[in-house]
């Protein structure tokens, strides 16, 4: 019998039965490598869907415990508060962002009353209060860094106070993480962790987010003099060192699927906690295919943050989170 009209190697053995590609497989993914972003607005009995994220909706407080409630029962670690400011509290300077009874805080009181043992993460960045839409303050038509970063440490003491677990500034200002960073401490607020987008590229994929906050309309211009260039990978490299050098806690990527390879190479050069953001556009992509029968939903939604796991995240920032961990249950 000739040996060599034989393979060697058959890699499909591994492949052949469920227990060996259990046995053989690189990764995981489970409940604890997930965060659920949700948007709160005011007034009472208001449950508003999101045109453009099919199945997201925006939910008043006191409908607030009962959308949570699923992903208690679930066991999902945290979620991602983002508040919906209606134009009337919004001004060029973003005041509202500093006010102790704004939206975000109230929410994250009755959350965090409600549901004690979930993480709060709130996103740091004046876009939710202005009333043109940027993320910091404009000064002859540019946005400025230090005076909005000033700004951005009251807004952060501010959620910290009202019991923000994790301040996730996703403003891109520098050095806007050591300003937090000193403010909390001094405010006795030592444990309060910060999770920097610190690689947030100036992306067509938050058009969806923009249309949940209502801020969309509002924007004039783009972020491209603050967010990164898609088409850098070394700029985001320095980002996150220095994040981690003004004592970020953990870093995230920022879109998600789009930029795997900087997911990777973060994770590689810091090994760090390192997360990823699966935006509003990613999610309406997924959705719009899966509505149309396109994609197998439930397949798709596994793949899509597995992926994320491969490449290096902890966890993921996702719109899936609830199908998600009711399909890892199942
Ligand atoms: C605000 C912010 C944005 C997102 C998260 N925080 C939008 C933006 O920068 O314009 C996008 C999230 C998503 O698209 O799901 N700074």
């Amino acid at each position: 019998m000739n040996i060599g009209q034989f393979p060697q190697t058959r890699l499909r053995r591994n492949r052949h039965d469920r227990f060996t590609r259990r046995l053989v497989s690189e990764n995981t993914l489970s409940t604890d490598n997930l965060i659920w972003p949700i948007f709160v607005t005011e007034g009472t009995g208001a449950v508003t869907d999101v045109s453009s994220m099919p199945g997201v909706q925006r939910v008043s407080l006191d409908r607030l415990a009962a959308h949570v409630e699923p992903a208690a029962k679930l066991d999902i670690p945290a979620l991602a508060l983002f508040p919906i400011t209606p134009a009337s509290l919004r001004d060029e300077a973003g005041t509202e962002a500093t006010n102790p009874d704004n939206l975000m805080c109230r929410a994250a009181r009755l959350l965090k009353k409600e549901f004690p043992e979930i993480g709060l993460i709130g996103d740091v960045a004046l876009d939710p209060y202005t009333s043109h839409g940027h993320d910091g303050l404009i000064e002859d038509g540019y946005v400025v860094n230090d005076p909005s970063v000033e700004i951005l440490v009251k807004q952060a003491v501010n959620q910290a106070a009202a019991g923000i677990d994790i301040i996730a500034p996703s403003d891109m200002m520098d050095g806007r993480i050591g300003s937090i960073r000193t403010a909390l401490d001094v405010s006795g607020l030592v444990n309060t962790r910060i999770m920097s987008y610190a690689a947030k590229y100036a992306s067509a994929f938050y058009g969806p987010f923009r249309d949940a906050l209502g801020s969309g309309g509002l924007l004039t211009g783009d972020k491209k003099t603050y967010q990164m260039d898609p088409a850098n990978t070394d700029e985001a490299l320095r980002e996150v060192a220095l994040d981690l050098s003004e004592g970020a806690d953990m870093v995230m990527v920022k879109p998600g699927m789009p930029y795997l390879d900087v997911i990777a190479r973060v994770r590689q050069e810091f090994a760090v906690p390192t997360f990823a953001y699966q935006v509003s556009g990613e999610y309406a992509m997924l959705m719009a295919a899966i509505q149309n029968g396109w994609l197998d939903r439930d397949r798709v939604i596994m793949e899509s943050l597995m992926a994320f796991r491969r490449a290096g995240a902890n966890g993921v920032l996702t719109y899936f989170a609830l199908d998600a961990a009711r399909l890892l249950r199942a």
